[in-house]
C-alpha cells in the first residue's frame, strides 16, 4: 500500500477526488500501520487546505467508524438522544441537561472525552465528586440508561480508535482547524456510540473553537449531514461563546454551579440555554414534555443524584476549592462593556483546571468566579473575579491571565442572543 501513499497525497494536494477505495487502503493501512505518520501527516496537511467532497468525507467518517465497535442501544425502553458541544468556557451544561433530559423520558447516552487547553471537559468536572466513576463498560452504560435514563461516562477505547490517533497527529501537525476532520472526528464517535438523535451545540466567538460564524455554520451543516446519511437524527443550534457561560469556570466549582441550576437557583444564561436545548433534544425523539417544568419540579435534581450514585459518587459530599485565592479588581470606575471568554477560559487553564497534554492532572478546586456581567456599574476596587488555586505559582499564572478581560467603558450596548441560528436536516 505505501507504494500508492505519495500518489494519493499528491492528487489531493493538487486538488483531485480520491475514490472510495483510496481512502479506505490510505486510512486502514495507517490503522494496520502501513501507512508511515509522515505520510498521513503529509495527506492531512492536503486535506486541510483541500478539503473533503461530500462523498470523500462520508467515505472517510464510515472507515473511522468502522475502525472500531459500536455500542448497542437498541432494545432499551426509551428513545436515545445525546448532546454534543464543541466546547466553551464555563460551559456546564451537559451536567444538568443529561439528568433533565432522562427525567422528561428520553435515555441520555453522553459519552464524552476530556478537556484540553482553555475550555473544560465534563468528566474533569465530574471527578471532582468524591467517588465519582468515569469509566463503565458497555454492559454498565446500557444497564444505566435503562434505571437512571442518564449516563456521563469516558468514551470507550474501542469507539472509532484511528480518531485518538488522527486526533493526536492533527494536534502536533496543526491542522486540527479543518472542518472536515473536525466533523468525521466528532461525528464517527457518536455515530459508533449508538444514539438515535444527537444535538449539536456548536459555539461561536471568542471563547469557541470556532471564532467565525460563517466557518460554525458551515461545520453545523457538515455534521447534520454526515449524522443524517448514518441514520441518526441530527439538529445543531449554533449559540453564543463570547463571554463565559453563567459564572463558574473550573471544575468543582462548575459542579456547584450545575447543582444550583438543579435546585432552582443559578445563573440565567446556564438554566435558559439548558432548557432551550432539552426542547430540542425532546423534539428530536418525539417526547411531548416542557423540559421547564421538569427541573422546577426537583426531577432533574433527582436523575442527577442517581446518576452520580450509580457511578460510586456521593452528590451531596462538599466539593473542593483552591485554598489560595485572590480578588481581581477594576481599576477604574464605568461599565462593564464585554468580559473576555477566551481570557477567562485561559485563566481557569493556567490555575490549574485545564490541561496542556492529554495525561496531564487537572485540580478540582482551580477556578474562576466571574463577578460582573455586561452592563453593570463598577467602581474603582470592585472585584470583578474571585480566583482559586492549590497553589501560589498557578495562582499568580490564572492571575496574570485576566488582566483586561474585563472592559469598562461609559455605556454598554446590550448582550447579543445565547441562541443563534438552527440547522435541521431538511435544510
Ligand atoms: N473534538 C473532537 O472530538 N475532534 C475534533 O477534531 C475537534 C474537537
Amino acid at each position: 500500500m505505501s507504494s500508492a501513499a505519495p500518489e494519493i497525497i499528491a492528487r489531493k494536494r493538487d486538488g483531485g477526488e480520491l475514490t472510495p477505495s483510496e481512502i479506505l487502503q490510505f486510512l486502514e493501512g495507517y490503522h494496520r500501520g502501513d501507512v508511515a505518520e509522515e505520510q498521513m501527516s503529509a495527506l492531512l496537511m492536503a486535506i486541510f487546505f483541500r478539503g473533503l467532497s461530500d462523498a470523500e468525507l462520508g467515505v472517510w467518517t464510515d472507515t473511522m467508524i468502522n475502525s472500531g465497535e459500536r455500542l448497542a442501544l437498541s432494545g432499551l425502553s426509551r428513545p436515545t438522544v445525546d448532546k454534543h458541544s464543541t466546547g466553551g468556557v464555563g460551559d456546564k451544561i451537559s451536567l444538568i441537561l443529561a439528568p433533565l433530559v432522562a427525567a422528561c423520558g428520553a435515555a441520555v447516552p453522553q459519552l464524552s472525552g476530556r478537556g484540553l487547553g482553555h475550555t473544560g471537559g465534563t468528566l474533569d468536572k465530574l471527578e471532582s465528586i468524591p467517588g465519582w466513576r468515569a469509566h463503565l463498560s458497555n454492559d454498565e452504560v446500557r444497564h444505566q440508561l435503562e434505571t437512571v435514563g442518564a449516563v456521563i461516562c469516558a468514551a470507550g477505547s474501542g469507539l472509532a480508535p484511528i480518531d485518538r490517533r488522527l486526533y493526536a497527529l492533527r494536534d502536533v501537525t496543526s491542522t486540527v482547524e479543518s472542518i472536515p476532520l473536525i466533523s468525521s472526528s466528532i461525528m464517527s464517535k457518536k455515530i459508533a456510540e449508538g444514539t438515535e438523535a444527537l444535538l449539536l451545540d456548536v459555539k461561536v466567538g471568542r471563547g469557541a473553537f470556532m471564532k467565525d460564524h460563517d466557518r460554525a455554520l458551515t461545520l453545523a451543516r457538515t455534521m447534520v449531514a454526515l449524522g443524517e446519511s448514518h441514520g441518526v437524527r441530527t439538529r445543531a443550534q449554533l449559540t453564543s461563546m463570547d463571554e463565559p457561560l453563567g459564572r463558574a469556570v473550573g471544575n468543582a466549582i462548575e459542579v456547584r454551579e450545575s447543582l444550583d441550576v438543579l435546585r432552582g437557583g443559578g445563573p440565567d444564561d446556564v438554566r435558559d440555554l439548558t432548557v432551550a436545548l432539552a426542547r430540542h433534544m425532546l423534539d428530536l425523539v418525539g417526547i411531548d414534555a416542557d423540559p421547564a417544568q421538569y427541573l422546577a419540579d426537583g426531577s432533574a435534581l433527582r436523575v442527577y443524584g442517581e446518576m452520580i450514585r450509580a457511578q460510586g459518587g456521593d452528590p451531596d459530599a462538599d466539593l473542593p476549592l483552591g485554598v489560595h485565592h485572590h480578588s481581581v479588581v477594576a481599576t477604574s470606575p464605568g461599565v462593564v462593556t464585554s468580559v473576555d471568554a477566551l481570557a477567562v477560559g485561559v485563566a481557569a487553564w493556567r490555575l490549574g483546571a485545564g490541561r496542556a497534554r492529554k495525561e496531564d492532572p487537572v485540580s478540582a478546586g482551580a477556578g474562576v468566579e466571574v463577578l460582573v456581567r455586561r452592563g453593570d456599574h463598577v467602581d474603582a476596587g470592585e472585584p470583578l473575579f474571585e480566583v482559586y488555586a492549590d497553589d501560589l505559582e498557578h495562582l499568580e499564572l490564572g492571575v496574570d491571565s485576566l488582566s483586561g478581560a474585563v472592559h469598562i467603558g461609559e455605556s454598554s450596548l446590550s448582550a447579543p442572543p445565547l441562541l443563534l441560528e438552527v440547522v435541521s436536516a431538511s435544510e
